[in-house]
Formats: C-alpha cells, structure tokens, sequence
C-alpha cells in the first residue's frame, strides 16, 4: 500500500455512491467451483486489466461467501450477461422472493477447465485461474489470468442509476 499526506482523506461516500450510479456497466456473474465449494454472484465491478498475458480483474464484497471459496479454489470464471439474461443478473444478486434458492438452477450451465461454472450462452464467458487477490477497504479485488474465453455476438446487459437499460 502507498502512503502519502492525503493518507487520511476520502471524499463523502454517498456523493461517491451517487455519482458512480450515473455510469452505463456491463453485468456478470463471477463463480467459483473445488474443494472449497461452488458460489456465484452477481457484479459489475469487471473490467480487463491487459491483454498480454490476458488478464480480468473484479471486486467482490469480503463479506459475499464467494471470498473465501475463491480464495481456497483459487480460479473464478466471468461470465458477462447478455441482455437477455436479466433473470439470471436478479437472481445471482439474490433479489426475488426467496435468495435461499440454488442459484445455478437459473439458466443453463457447464464447467470450464478449471472447474468454475460457465454460463453456456454468456455474452462472453472467461475461465480464470486466480493471479492476486487482495482486500481493499469493504471489497476484494480478484485478478485471474484468463485461460478461456468464449463469446455470443449479441447485445450486452447494461446498468445504470440503479436499473437495467437498453442500449439505443
Ligand atoms: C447490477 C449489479 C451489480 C453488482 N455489482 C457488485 C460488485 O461488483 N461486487 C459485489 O460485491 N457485489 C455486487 N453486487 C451485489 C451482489 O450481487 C449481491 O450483494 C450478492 O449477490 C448478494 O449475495 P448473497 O445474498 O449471497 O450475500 C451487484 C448487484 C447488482 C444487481
């Protein structure tokens, strides 16, 4: 961690939160499956870090169960959402009536190589095996070189001021 005299100054967090709501993302599902067990949430905290080696990074709450899975399996895949696949963004958020349902029962899944669910037609899918992962205040950030990547041409899920919109 770098140190430095604005050390113990940070905006105000709900204007953070608020602005940060304005901005347009794209929607995954972040899973994790091995001996630690299988989890998956909902996240638009990914973005690719480069290309050479490829490499995804994404952040997730330390207090979301996938942590510690993740950590122990050490690969996680992304699979971003299609615009067609909002149930299944709703459902890996645990929205709904009832968020102690298997979630993996909400669409169509298979195991990539390295044993992390893969959702068979993400937009684009990507199978990572865990370079770094590092807390950060309330979150961890993932970083997973990407091993596999599939894709589907067709329009993304997109996020913005707290509901799904359809790109123009
Ligand atoms: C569009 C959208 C984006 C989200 N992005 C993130 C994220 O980047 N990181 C995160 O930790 N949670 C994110 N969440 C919230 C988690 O999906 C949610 O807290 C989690 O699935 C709850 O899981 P639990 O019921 O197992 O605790 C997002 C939710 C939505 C609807």
């Amino acid at each position: 961690m770098i140190s430095s005299s604005f050390d113990d100054k940070s905006c105000n967090t709900e204007d953070f939160v608020a602005a940060l709501s304005l901005a347009a993302n794209g929607v995954a599902v972040v899973t994790t499956n091995g001996a630690s067990g299988k989890s998956g949430l909902t996240v638009s905290s990914m973005v690719s870090v480069c290309a050479e080696p490829a490499l995804m990074l994404a952040c997730v709450n330390t207090s979301n169960e996938f942590c510690k899975m993740a950590d122990a399996n050490q690969v996680f895949a992304l699979n971003l959402l299609a615009e067609d696949q909002q149930d299944v963004s709703n459902t890996f958020a645990g929205f709904g009536d009832n968020p102690e349902i298997d979630r993996f029962t909400k669409g169509e899944w298979t195991t990539a190589t390295t044993g992390s669910p893969i959702l068979t037609n993400a937009l684009v899918s990507l199978d990572c095996a865990l370079v770094e992962s590092r807390e950060h205040g309330t979150h961890r950030v993932y970083i997973g070189r990407v091993l596999d990547v599939s894709s589907r041409k067709t329009a993304p899920l997109v996020y913005s001021q707290r509901s799904y919109v359809k790109l123009a």
